[in-house]
């Protein structure tokens, strides 16, 4: 559920008029919804509810501070994966005692960053970075809480591309090598080790996997503890999807979530974490766009908008469906027709969608793409030198712009020219 609704036929981001954002700001523009992302929060805290925990929102999925703050104030902590992404959570006030850091890669920079502002732990990927960590910290006359993350081998069954939890994906330590690297950190005067960390992928639409995995980290846990570690603490990861396409097949709830996680590892007595990132910020937010062009090909009609793969990724790099909705409907009765729906950029992968059925369209209409939330401001870029678009944040019959559209000139005098030219 969210707060984009029509209300005579005008598409409402909570109790403001999609047209008066766009008559304000320009298009395109990302809009959300501070009670949508309140309230999935919510879902999930509850979820875990009699648990004792913390929803880590997993702010690669949408990062502007006035999100993180709305969900800062709701209870959220925070996971991060870069040190940009650690001081914009510090910036937004979150405390660093609610900030876990994740990745692959983290650089002692990185890494020193967080021990000296405070972090609640580090979900280690390697026994190298178990070496960083353990260096750092003694070097600063401090102990680094970590846990170290466990690859399942569990087939998460969503796209390639977002699957993070077979043997072949590059995240975490196998779990057949636990033991021997769970020893090697007790070692490390530098470390203190508190739990276990797991994150099988994205968009999962089924249980079972998280079942699976969770299943695994269960069995560990105790087996863990007998060889003498104090496994108080579970990151189970995020990885929930959310239904891009509404229809009456849509993923499990949060609250069957949370159920499976108390019925799989509710007995150990564990402190859980979770690390939703999709879920919470994907269908708070809108791209909104505009018909440029209607274009009529040999066997097909082009809506060419103003928004493009540069600031919307997702359909682009994985095939995405996205939802594109008129912001103002038709009349009742106005018979749809096939779109390509495509942006301005050079490219054929600048590509919405193919024949999209909408209402007739002309120039100078707005559209807007739903559960553009998640992964789509964060992930645009400037290819064609087209500048990032703005976010805008509605609370209620208020709006504001969380992040202004830059200036041409901002985004050219970037580049400084050599001497020698
Ligand atoms: N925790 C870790 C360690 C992660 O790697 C991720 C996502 C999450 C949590 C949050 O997962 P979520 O709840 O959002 O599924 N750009 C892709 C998604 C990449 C996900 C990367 N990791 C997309 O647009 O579909």
């Amino acid at each position: 559920m969210d707060h984009f609704l029509y209300r005579n036929g005008t598409l409402f981001a909570e109790d403001v008029p999609v047209t008066e954002i766009a008559a304000a700001v320009g298009t395109p523009f990302y809009v959300y919804s501070t009670a949508t992302l309140q309230r999935h929060f919510r879902l999930f805290d509850e979820a875990l509810e009699g648990t004792d925990h913390l929803v880590c929102y997993a702010m690669k999925a949408a990062s502007n501070q006035a999100i993180l703050k709305t969900l800062a104030q709701a209870g959220a902590g925070m996971d991060v994966v870069s040190m940009g992404e650690y001081l914009r959570a510090k910036a937004a006030g979150v405390p660093g005692d609610k900030i876990v850091f994740s990745g692959v890669g983290k650089t002692s920079d990185e890494i020193r960053t967080a021990l000296e502002g405070g972090i609640r732990q580090f979900n280690v990927e390697s026994e190298p970075e178990l070496e960083a960590i353990n260096a750092v910290a003694l070097s600063l006359g401090k102990v680094a809480p970590i846990t170290v993350r466990v690859n399942p081998d569990v087939d998460a069954k969503t796209h390639a591309k977002i699957a993070t939890g077979k043997s072949e994906n590059k995240f975490g330590i196998p779990i057949s090598r636990a033991s021997a690297v769970y020893a090697h950190a007790a070692n490390l005067p530098g470390l203190e080790v508190i739990g276990i960390d797991v994150h099988i992928g994205s968009q999962l639409t089924e249980l079972e996997p998280f079942r699976l995995a969770y299943e695994k980290v269960a069995d560990l846990t105790q087996h863990l503890r007998s060889e003498g570690h104090n496994i108080r603490r579970l990151d189970l990861g995020g990885g929930l999807g959310i239904p891009y396409v509404r229809s009456n097949d849509a993923p499990p709830l949060p609250v069957e979530y949370g159920q499976l996680i108390k019925d799989t590892l509710g007995h150990l007595g564990c402190e859980i974490e979770i690390e939703p990132g999709r879920l919470i910020a994907g269908n708070a937010g809108l791209m909104v766009s505009k018909v440029i062009y209607v274009k009529s090909g040999e066997d097909r009609d082009f809506l060419i908008i103003d928004g493009a793969m540069n600031d919307l990724i997702r359909p682009a790099m994985y095939e995405a469906h996205h939802d594109i909705v008129p912001v103002t409907e038709a009349e009742a009765g106005v018979e749809s027709q096939p779109y390509d729906i495509v942006g301005p950029v050079c490219e054929s992968g600048d590509t919405f969608a193919k024949q999209r059925n909408m209402a007739p369209l002309v120039a100078g209409d707005l559209i807007a793409f739903r559960s553009a939330g998640a992964y789509g401001a964060v992930m645009a870029s400037e290819y064609n030198s087209r500048p990032l678009i703005p976010e805008v944040l509605v609370n209620g019959d208020q709006f504001a712009v969380i992040r202004r559209r830059p200036t041409f000139d901002e985004m050219i005098n970037r580049d400084t020219i050599p001497e020698w030219l």
